[in-house]
């Protein structure tokens, strides 16, 4: 789903996911928690598979947006692949039911263990967990599907350790095109300046350099130029980079039959804030359709565009502070909860959970012309300034204990979160159909304990 209003809607006043009412889910589990829709999960997934289906682009899911194992098997059942970036996404990903040849490994500065766990299950950190957590032969699960690569010496690095457990390592290598994604400058990806990829210029060295090691087989070029990605001039640039690249490569007989173009793909906070994906897909579909004629594979990675509007974050309102130019409405949410407005500045549309008829948004949008709103800054309960889910927006009356959704919490909400002045992690509850799934726990204070109750001497 690409707008805030689209999976989330109000009836009567009360807010919905489907069938559900939300509110029942926060006085069942409490808050603050976020709520998945799997319906939004499902056709967000399907509609960029069917914008790019022309030229067949194989989606692995960006696990980093949201890394719940339910939600992980949720888009296996869709036929999604699995974009991971640490040791952890990797074993999640596995544990959920992905084939390890369906992962794509990314990441600027894998570990040799990280690395080793990838190639190898028998080096795997779960490999004493594995069964009880309901993972099946770790020891002979095989390697990824594919490394995105991101300098020599992580190449350096894998072809070694690769030789040494007698495997191949499939591997892409992760161009840095140079191109600005035009978006906000910490996670803008795809610059000279950037830590990300490889210098285009600097690819085919690397290709002639490991063409003879047994131990690597460079298969593919990768890119990811930022996120979210609003523009689809970027991306057209980045692609054109890619295409010359493979041109330049396949002169010198290096075969290059995967195109990762990464993730980034478009959603909308508020409401026509970005162009829909089917327009992204018709302007690079023309670029890439004679190559994949010819072989090519396509690869996305999408994160954010699937599960952004798939959730809402549920807080309680403790107190409300009035003041002489707004109030503030102090939630159990804050940064450590939903970090990105206090680390982007990022727009999350937020509303009370239940209100009056004439209190339906009727926008998602930072000013919504309704009768009888107050300035107010929504805020959360930890001690820094910066610690706010939404600063200056007009909204309906609120008082102690009504509920707040944060809407487009989806992604990189959960997956973002800590344990920031002592709060445990957040519950997560999945609607399916009339179905209220809590798909994980709130984290118990005994548990953020656990670690450091037995001091022990080096
Ligand atoms: N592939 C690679 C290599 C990536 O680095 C990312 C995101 C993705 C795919 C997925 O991008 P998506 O489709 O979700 O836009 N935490 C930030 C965003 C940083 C994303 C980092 N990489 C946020 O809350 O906006």
């Amino acid at each position: 789903m690409t707008h805030p209003l689209e999976t989330f809607t109000y009836r009567d006043g009360l807010l919905h996911a489907g069938e559900v009412p939300v509110p029942e889910i926060a006085d069942a589990v409490g808050t603050p928690t976020f709520v998945y829709s799997a319906d939004a999960i499902r056709s967000s997934y399907r509609r960029i598979e069917r914008a790019f289906a022309p030229i067949g682009a194989r989606l692995h899911y960006a696990v980093k947006a949201s890394s719940n194992l339910h939600i992980l098997r949720l888009l296996l059942e869709q036929g999604a692949g699995m974009d991971v970036v640490s040791g952890g996404e990797l074993e999640r990903a596995w544990l959920a039911g992905a084939p390890m040849r369906d992962i794509v490994f990314a990441g600027v500065g894998k570990t040799e263990a990280e690395q080793r766990a990838a190639l190898d299950g028998r080096l795997s950190p779960l490999v004493d967990d594995a069964e009880r957590l309901g993972g099946k032969n770790i020891e002979t699960r095989g390697p990824v599907g594919l490394f995105n690569v991101e300098s020599e010496s992580e190449l350096e690095v894998l072809a070694r350790v690769a030789a040494e457990l007698g495997v191949i390592a499939r591997a892409a290598i992760r161009v840095n095109p140079d191109v600005d994604a035009r978006t906000h400058e910490y996670t803008t990806t795809g610059k000279e300046e950037n830590k990300f990829g490889v210098a285009a210029a600097r690819v085919p060295e690397l290709f002639a350099a490991f063409r003879d090691v047994p131990s690597v087989e460079l298969v593919g070029l990768h890119v990811h130029i930022g996120s979210p990605v609003r523009e689809i001039e970027p991306y057209v640039s980045a692609v054109q980079v890619l295409l010359r690249l493979i041109d330049t490569l396949e002169g010198a007989g290096d075969a290059v039959s995967i195109l990762d173009l990464g993730g980034g793909w478009p959603m909308s906070y508020s409401d026509g804030e970005s162009p829909e994906i089917e327009v992204f897909a018709e302007a690079l579909i023309p670029l890439l359709e004679t190559r994949v004629h010819n072989g090519l594979q396509v690869a996305l990675e999408p994160g954010r565009s699937i599960l952004a509007n798939s959730g809402v974050l549920l807080t309680r309102v403790q107190h409300v502070k009035e003041g002489r130019l707004k109030d503030f409405v102090i939630c159990d949410a804050g940064m450590h909860t939903l970090i990105r407005p206090a680390f982007y500045r990022a727009f999350h549309f937020a509303w009370p959970a239940r209100v009056e008829a004439h209190h339906v948004p009727t926008a998602a949008a930072e000013h919504i012309d309704l009768p009888d709103l107050h300035p107010c800054d929504i805020v959360g309960p930890i001690c820094e300034t910066g610690d706010f889910l939404a600063r200056g927006r007009d909204l309906p009356p609120v008082k102690r204990g009504d509920l707040i959704a944060v809407f487009s919490a989806g992604a990189y909400g959960m997956s973002m979160s800590s344990n920031y002045n002592d709060h445990g992690r957040s519950a997560e509850v999945l609607v399916d159909g009339d179905r209220k799934i809590v798909i994980n726990e709130r984290q118990r204070l005994a548990a953020l304990l656990e670690t450091e109750i037995s001091p022990r001497e080096l």
